[in-house]
């Protein structure tokens, strides 16, 4: 019979935020799966990267004020600093930004394309006329045609949870520049499910044995739905390049090429990728998040399936629910809850949360994580049960046999069936019940010695009490190998005690030779106490800091208008030249609504820390406010405040750090009656209350 070949995946994380403790769930399932695997000398590899495209990159690259590129790559070095502190040892490990990733995901569209899974059809899309840009998903926001929440994104209301199209929004604004975008069509790519749906079927129906109940679920429920052509195409700038005549400004959905990047991160890390990933007998586990169900058992399959290339389809699948934090959610911006390289800073080691996670796995529901919990699981099952046992065996054998292993002499347990239950858990990829089973495991361990008390032994029958502790080293280095996928850490710490290393699966029930030398002692784990508990929940509470008035970020000041000529490439564009304590330039687009004579010498209120700008080839240095009201732009000015003074709201302070055009349409200005309103603030330079020409009343930019 030919060797098993098994290749182990974990979802991608994206890769534009911090990822918390949730999402580690994933990321350390399959490397607990992975290293049982190894422990058993299968043959396995094992892929993890992180997913670096898509609207939230882009849109959040924008909100931090770099290039997708910069966002991704700096938001990497995060990710891999927290798998590695974490104890992850993933084969191969890498990006879906790569060359290698876009290489094989054009390959493997192009093959689909000329297998004829791919169909051309036209999309009604928001187009904004300013950016010259179609606003897919998160470019765009505006209010919820269901609920009337009025900051929904284009593809999802974060209040109802609806999944929307953008053209649905109710009055939809560009996020870049703030404008009603319109609607045009648009030409886009659509992969041919119905086309595949035959064959789909077939291979579902050969493979779902092996898969979770709520994935079998969800994969049968989009069936029923009745299966479309999904698009595959986005009108952005990062991603994957569509190689195609006519779509050359256009990319792959993320969804395309991420999967995709679990076959290229293997072939970045091994010559032999082709034997993994092109074979019948490579069995392929992946591990992800509920979410991400029908991404893995109909979208990634018909790629592979449509492009006809022998590729290595999914057979068993493992399925995640989410955990939540407290009574909440994890939340970076509220501080609450604990994030990946929060758990790096506080002191307690990656095993423990490891731990943790893994006995807390949320496999049928969702769970949350609770600090009470976290420290009697730490306190109760790691400090009192293995950290304990291990403790108890090596200091006697220490005190009563200068650490040296006596002969084993009869073993007197019978431990057969404990690893064949462990490995059968391990084999069904039972995470959490496998946890469950090396912690009993460890509880008879520490009931056998409790049972013989070697403490009296050692004076009343000295060859008895020898074979009792060669019984409990036999123990300790059995629970070292058990352990090992679990708390790779402490298994080692463990091994070096003993004064062993690097044991397998098939070491276990074998004791030391007699005359082995052990090392001295070493506490495992430390007790969490209760200040320290208290401290962390109030730490992660997320009640800590209170927000800061968005307002507070803006620089406003008060400018002098000393020139203005026509902008020499755009007709709608004024250039200004500015005194606000110094000379400035500014581009407006106020040409509609002014003539030059009327903004001379003006006094108008500027955003003074407005990341600089080059429009149409004219360099702009912050940017004048004015009001809107239907047809009619009115400037903010004063008459008695100096140049270069501030303008605030009572209570407020000005910004000091640069901000992106973003933030600043984060923070809504109001227009009423000739006044300029923030919260129903009036914005001030001075004590002069600022006011709004032509006495307009609206949203001001
Ligand atoms: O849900 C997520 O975090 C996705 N980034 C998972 C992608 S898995 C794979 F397809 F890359
Ligand atoms: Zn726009």
């Amino acid at each position: 019979m030919k060797e098993e070949k098994i290749l182990v995946t974990s979802a991608l994380p994206y890769v534009n935020n911090i990822p918390h403790l949730g999402t580690l769930i994933c990321v350390l399932s399959a490397d607990v799966y992975t290293r049982y695997l190894r422990l058993r000398k299968k043959n396995v590899v094992s892929v993890l990267g992180t997913d670096e495209h898509g609207t939230t990159a882009e849109v959040k690259a924008l909100e931090e004020g770099i290039t997708p590129k910069q966002l991704v790559d700096k938001y990497f070095k995060i990710h891999t600093e927290i798998y590695n502190w974490f104890g992850c040892d993933y084969d191969c490990y890498g990006r879906t930004s790569s060359k290698q990733n876009h290489e094989i995901s054009q390959d493997i569209f192009l093959k689909l394309y000329k297998n004829g899974y791919i169909k051309e059809d036209e999309l009604e899309q928001v187009y904004c006329k300013k950016c010259e840009k179609f606003l897919a998903d998160r470019f765009v926001g505006g209010t919820c045609p269901h609920c009337k929440y009025e900051h929904a994104r284009g593809d999802q209301c974060e209040n109802c949870g609806k999944l929307l199209d953008a053209v649905e929004l109710l009055n939809p604004k560009c996020s870049v520049c703030g404008l009603k975008p319109e609607i045009r069509k648009s030409k886009h790519l659509f992969i041919d499910l119905p086309k595949l749906e035959p064959e789909l079927r077939k291979w579902i129906k050969k493979t779902e044995h092996n898969w979770s109940e709520n994935a079998k679920t969800m994969a049968y429920g989009w069936l029923k739905e009745g299966i479309r052509p999904r698009c595959i195409t986005r009108d952005l700038k990062w991603g994957v390049p569509v190689p195609l005549k006519g779509y050359e400004h256009k990319v792959f959905y993320s969804w395309f090429d991420a999967p995709i990047g679990y076959i290229s991160i293997t072939a970045e890390a091994k010559k032999d990728w082709r034997d993994w990933w092109h074979s019948k007998d490579v069995r392929l586990v992946q591990f992800m998040g509920k979410d991400n169900i029908p991404f893995h058992t109909i979208m990634f399959p018909a790629f592979l399936i449509g492009a006809k290339d022998n590729y290595t389809l999914l057979d068993s699948i493992s399925v995640n629910e989410f955990l939540n934090y407290e009574t909440g959610q994890f939340s970076k911006s509220r501080h609450q809850g604990v994030f990946g390289n929060d758990a790096k800073e506080i002191g307690i080691p990656a095993d423990v949360w490891r731990y943790y996670l893994m006995i807390n796995r949320p496999e049928k529901n969702d769970t949350q994580f609770l600090w009470d919990d976290f420290q009697e699981k730490l306190n109760n099952e790691l400090v009192a049960n293995i950290g304990n046992f291990v403790n108890r065996t090596i200091t006697f054998t220490n005190r009563f046999f200068d650490g040296v292993a006596p002969k084993l002499l009869k073993k007197d347990l019978d431990l057969k069936n404990r690893y064949n239950d462990v490995a059968k858990l391990f084999d069904g990829i039972e995470l959490k019940k496998g946890l469950k089973e090396i912690m009993n495991f460890s509880r008879t361990a520490n009931q056998y010695f409790q049972e013989n008390e070697p403490w009296k032994l050692i004076k009343e029958d000295k060859k008895k009490a020898e074979n009792v502790i060669a019984n409990l080293l036999l123990l300790t280095k059995d629970l070292s190998i058990l352990i090992e996928p679990y708390l790779p850490e402490t298994s080692r710490e463990i091994q070096r005690q003993l004064n062993v290393k690097n044991l397998s699966w098939s070491d276990l029930g074998t004791g030391l030779s007699a005359g082995h030398k052990i090392n001295k002692e070493k506490l495992l784990f430390t007790k969490l106490e209760d200040e320290e508990v208290k401290a962390f929940k109030e730490k992660f509470s997320g009640k800590k800091k209170p927000k800061e008035s968005p307002f507070s970020k803006l620089n406003l000041k008060v400018a002098k208008v000393l020139d203005v000529k026509q902008h020499p490439n755009a007709e709608k564009l004024l250039v200004m030249q500015i005194d606000i304590g110094e000379k400035r330039q500014l581009v407006a687009g106020l040409k509609p609504y002014y003539s030059f004579d009327e903004l001379k010498g003006k006094k108008i209120i500027v955003v003074s820390n407005l990341q600089p700008a080059k429009l149409r080839g004219e360099d702009s240095q912050g940017m004048l406010l004015a009001a809107q009201e239907g047809e009619k732009v009115g400037v903010l000015f004063v008459e008695k405040a100096k140049p270069g003074e501030r303008v605030l709201i009572d209570g407020s302070k000005p910004g000091e750090k640069e901000i992106t055009f973003n933030e600043f349409l984060e923070i809504k200005l109001e227009a009423k009656n000739g006044k300029a309103f923030f919260e129903g603030k009036v914005l001030k330079a001075g004590s002069e209350e600022v006011r709004v020409d032509k006495d307009l009343s609206g949203d001001i930019r």
